[in-house]
């Protein structure tokens, strides 16, 4: 049995656990990550920022930049094609506080893959060795890639550009091994996983179909790899991470999935203003509150729901015992300490 509890390292960054939650697009806010951070993950990341959104100054993209104090450590993701500007934003990424700038290079989504970002790039190993480099010079956070196996499905291709972003680089790789093209579909080939870790001298990190901790010590065990990353699974789940990383196996009481969905709730109005968050968090009351642990029609309640405050006063209604515990973990995350972006004039191109 691995112990998920040994530390390990990228470059100077000390990961606490073997387990890294995964970057997830519309998941993957602050509370999530804090959360994960909570529930054992070693690591955190955020959800992929847009280069291009960086470099336009867009005020929504900018706020992915922030950081909370007991996020660390913690990657922020990047995603686009131009070497300079992925460099530039790499510069604020490190500014912003993150301890990693993680690039993108697996996403499968069109709107990304048509402007020659995300998984193209596996296709054009040139240019994906251009971004790494360009980066690594330009900032002493260390960079790691985000891999998919290749574009089409069967493809190898990231056993050929992994290898060539490490001499690039990159400090880190991790690998969903699916094709673009499978999307979610079919399942992860960690047999690919064992194969790059053994072409490459960084720690890579596995990442898709990790749902148990006989899992994560399967795939843990068998690829070499030095942590397992946790996406859907930790979807309205934090408990899992938990089970992962210690075997603690606990089903929750009513009372703490209310607690940590309250408390999830306020944390996302706190960060995306209510108008944003009450659209947003409408998919984690079914992630919290399914599999069983709720009547179906009282999920169906909420989500209809326009205001937040209405959402937290029936959830708290249906577990009263749950006010205690978000008091409790109110009281235990820090706030008021963030680090909000600090950055000299120039870096924002204004003044
Ligand atoms: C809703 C959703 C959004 C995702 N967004 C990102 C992303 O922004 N960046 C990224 O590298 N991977 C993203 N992924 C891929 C995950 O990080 C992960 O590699 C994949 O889901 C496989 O792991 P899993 O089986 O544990 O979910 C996303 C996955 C999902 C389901």
């Amino acid at each position: 049995m691995l112990d998920l509890r040994q530390p390990w390292a990228i470059g100077p960054v000390e990961i606490p656990t073997r387990l890294v939650l995964a970057p997830m697009a519309g998941v993957s806010v602050q509370a999530f990550r804090r959360q994960g951070r909570r529930f054992g993950a070693g690591l955190v990341c955020s959800e992929m920022v847009s280069c291009a959104g960086i470099e336009h100054r867009n005020e929504r993209t900018l706020g992915y930049l922030r950081v909370a104090a007991d996020e660390h450590p913690l990657a922020i993701q990047l995603f686009g094609s131009e070497p300079g500007s992925m460099a530039e934003a790499a510069r604020m990424v490190e500014a912003a506080g993150a301890d990693l700038v993680d690039l993108n290079f697996g996403c499968p989504v069109r709107k990304v893959t048509k402007t020659g970002a995300g998984a193209t790039l596996l296709d054009d190993p040139d240019r994906a060795a251009r971004i790494v480099s360009a980066i690594a010079a330009a900032v002493d956070i260390p960079v790691s890639v985000k891999l998919r196996r290749g574009l089409r499905n069967g493809s190898r291709d990231c056993l050929v550009v992994g290898p060539r972003l490490v001499v690039a680089g990159a400090a880190s790789l991790t690998l969903h091994p699916r094709s673009a093209q499978q999307m979610y579909t079919g399942t992860a080939d960690h047999a690919l996983t064992a194969e790059l870790v053994s072409l490459v001298d960084v720690p890579v990190v596995a990442s898709g179909d990790i749902v148990s901790r006989a899992k994560a010590q399967a795939v843990l065990a068998t690829t070499g790899a030095a942590a397992v990353m946790v996406g859907r699974a930790a979807q309205g789940n934090p408990w899992v991470l938990e089970e992962i990383v210690d075997g603690a196996g606990r089903e929750p009481s009513r009372e703490e999935i209310v607690a940590e969905l309250v408390l999830f709730v306020r944390e996302t109005v706190r960060e995306l203003g209510e108008r944003r968050a009450s659209g947003f968090l409408k998919k984690f009351y079914g992630w919290y509150l399914g599999r069983g642990r709720f009547p179906r029609p009282f999920k169906q309640e909420l989500v209809v729901l326009d205001s937040t405050e209405e959402v937290e006063r029936r959830l708290l209604a249906a577990a009263p015992g749950a006010i205690p515990l978000v008091e409790r973990l109110e009281a235990e995350i820090p706030s008021g300490d963030e680090v909000t972006l600090e950055l000299p004039i120039s870096v924002y191109g204004g003044g």
